[in-house]
């Protein structure tokens, strides 16, 4: 029960990470309100509330965060999750795809983080978990905005928590690295699966599990003098050039 009492937002949780996450903070104690575009259900866990609202919304912070406070009356912990992945040759890249990118996959992160900031101070362990990708420092075909996103995450948040940290706030930023979600419907080819699953040292695709635990520990106590930090979940992914 390593949140006990807690509360928190986990954006995205309809599917994949957000889901596996939303799951597991609840299984750990704390009130989850879980939120995702289209209404939906995660069932056989007693703490989970269930809110669909688009995050890139102009009225998202008060939806989401104040539909927090006005369920449990508090607000510990903020997981910025949500995320598309909208993909294209750059000659072609429409505008559309970017604005959107963007929206959802860093300004986001951003306007629910502000509208959390007066609920993390009240709380004794203010926590801000935003969901970035190994994309954010490396690249691939087809993804200019994601890159520019996940990297523009990676920036927000050693600002968060910077300037959040006098408040006892802790900022950090997860690097799943290939994950098996909806995001990856492409894994279901076993052909591309095994490709990707070859990449990592460990020859295994992700599991949404296995960033859900790494949240957890952002999350927990055990994660208090964690600020600032990029956590690559990626099996290693990342440690070839
Ligand atoms: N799967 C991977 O390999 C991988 C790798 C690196 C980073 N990530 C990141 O992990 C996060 C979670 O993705 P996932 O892999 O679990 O994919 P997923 O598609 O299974 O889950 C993403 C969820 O976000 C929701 N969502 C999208 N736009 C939204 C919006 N505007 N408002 C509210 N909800 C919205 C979707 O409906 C979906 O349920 C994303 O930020 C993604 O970029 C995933």
């Amino acid at each position: 029960m390593r949140l006990k009492d807690k509360v928190a937002v986990v954006t995205g949780a309809a599917s994949g990470i957000g889901r596996a996450t939303a799951v597991l903070f609840a299984q750990e104690g704390a009130r989850v309100l879980a939120v995702d575009l289209k209404p939906f259900e995660i069932e056989g866990v007693s703490g989970i509330e269930t809110l669909d609202h688009d995050v890139s919304a102009p009225d998202a912070p008060e939806a989401v965060i104040g539909g927090a406070i006005k369920r449990f009356g508090q607000l510990d912990i903020l997981m910025n999750n949500a995320g598309v992945s909208l993909g294209a040759p750059i000659e072609e890249f429409p505008d559309e795809y970017w604005d959107r990118t963007m929206a959802v996959n860093v300004t986001a992160h951003f306007k629910l983080a502000k509208a959390a900031i007066p609920h993390l101070k009240k709380s004794s362990a203010g926590r801000i978990i935003n969901v970035a990708s190994v994309m954010a420092e490396g690249t691939d075909y087809g993804l200019a905005a994601y890159c520019a996103a996940k990297a523009g995450v990676a920036g927000l948040t050693r600002n968060l928590a910077l300037e959040l940290g006098r408040y006892g706030i802790t900022a950090n930023y997860i690097l799943p690295g290939a994950i098996q979600t909806g995001m990856t419907v492409n894994f279901d080819d076993p052909k591309i699966a095994d490709i990707w699953a070859r990449k990592s040292p460990l020859k295994r695709l992700g599991q949404p599990i296995d960033i859900a635990r790494g949240a957890l520990f952002l999350a927990s106590d055990e994660g208090g003098f964690v600020t600032g930090h990029g956590l690559n979940l990626d099996g290693g992914l990342m440690l070839r050039v």
